[in-house]
């Protein structure tokens, strides 16, 4: 699918790349930017004229609400290169939903569509040099919005910036992923932020992540808040258990977010002939079918990580080796899902946006 430009964006071209100077075989996630940034203030009851500039510092009042309420949700995204250089963006129409499910929930106001898309895809565009070719390259983009407004009375801001970042990306995570299962801290509660990409869901993980760190576990598979006994999500990444041949992922819900990855492995998991069960999915059932051999599998999915294999998990002192093997349904995904992003498969379902 590819779209015409709808609308007019100022754009200030920075005068020097940067790109020389980045090593892009030994890229560490998150860290390195792209020459050019978008962003969009919210003033007066609306969005102001979208701008482009060089990727940079931009101040804020000490009293912006964002940095004491944490008024704030993001997206994650990426766009990936073939190897003739053309550019695609996978199901943008998804995170232009999500931010602005996310935003209503923290009492932002939604961003228009047109903008979204513009600023997407004019930044993606202006930045294009930066997306490797090659199966395990892409343009990690990073949409959000900040409450702006210098006020410090615990109620939404009047003023925000919408603004979209990019970062060149190669794998989250390497290797397989140790993981706990929560017994004692919480994610998200009914009613609470869980489904929403909202900033405070990943602040709050980091002390009990780093717990789970020291003891030798990259991430925590986050259990019901009530009682600890079904398996959620990982923070980065949805979870999928493999029990037989048959995959196991939670329902989302108001504590659990809907995402991108997670949905698309399920359709094409329906659509290769694997049976699936979106369903609750026990604590105690996994650690029956690890004891008696019939869990094969566990893998996270997310943007940035991708299809992630769990190499273990730990739950009440019994920890769990899992093995990872190149037949698994974790690589047979990952392998459909990056054909399709690099355009490399047929794309039935209508997923790649073209830039
Ligand atoms: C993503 O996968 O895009 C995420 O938002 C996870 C993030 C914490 C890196």
């Amino acid at each position: 699918m590819t779209k015409a430009a709808t609308y007019e964006i100022d754009v200030v071209k920075s005068k020097v790349s940067k790109i020389a100077t980045v090593d892009f075989e030994n890229l560490v996630f998150g860290r390195t930017f792209t020459d050019h940034m978008f962003y969009c203030d919210y003033v007066d009851g609306k969005w102001q004229q979208p701008k482009i500039v060089p990727y940079g510092p931009m101040s804020f009042e000490p009293s912006a609400r964002v940095f004491h309420y944490g008024q704030a949700v993001f997206e994650g995204m990426k766009a990936y290169k073939d190897d003739d250089g053309r550019v695609f963006l996978f199901r943008p129409e998804e995170n232009h939903a999500r931010i602005n499910k996310s935003a209503a929930r923290l009492a932002i106001p939604e961003f228009p569509k047109e903008y979204f898309f513009e600023g997407l895809t004019t930044l993606v565009d202006l930045d294009k040099e930066w997306i490797q070719p090659g199966k395990g390259n892409s343009l990690y983009i990073r949409p959000f919005v900040i409450a702006t407004e210098p006020a410090i009375s615990a109620s939404p801001a009047s003023t925000y910036r919408f603004m979209i970042i990019c970062s060149p990306a190669k794998a989250y995570y390497t290797g397989g992923v140790k993981v706990l299962f929560a017994e004692k801290y919480s994610r998200s509660a009914n009613g609470g932020v869980g489904f929403a990409k909202a900033a405070g869901n990943y602040a709050a993980q980091f002390y009990p992540t780093a717990l789970a760190q020291n003891k030798g576990f990259q991430q925590i598979i986050w259990t019901d808040a009530s009682t600890h006994e079904y398996l959620e999500e990982a923070g980065t990444m949805n979870i999928f258990f493999r029990i037989n041949d048959t995959l196991l992922t939670a329902p989302t819900s108001d504590r659990i977010l809907d995402g991108v990855t997670r949905k698309s492995v399920i359709q094409l998991a329906k659509d290769s002939n694997v049976k699936v069960e979106v369903r609750p999915v026990s604590v105690k059932e996994i650690k029956q079918a690890a004891k008696d051999g019939s869990l094969k599998e566990i893998f996270g999915a997310g943007t940035a990580a991708v299809i992630s294999p769990i190499s273990a998990f730990e739950h009440g002192g019994d920890v769990f080796e899992l093995e990872l093997t190149n037949d698994s349904y974790a690589a047979f995904f990952k392998e459909k899902m990056l054909n399709i992003q690099h355009n490399l498969a047929d794309d039935p379902y209508g997923w790649r946006y073209e830039i």
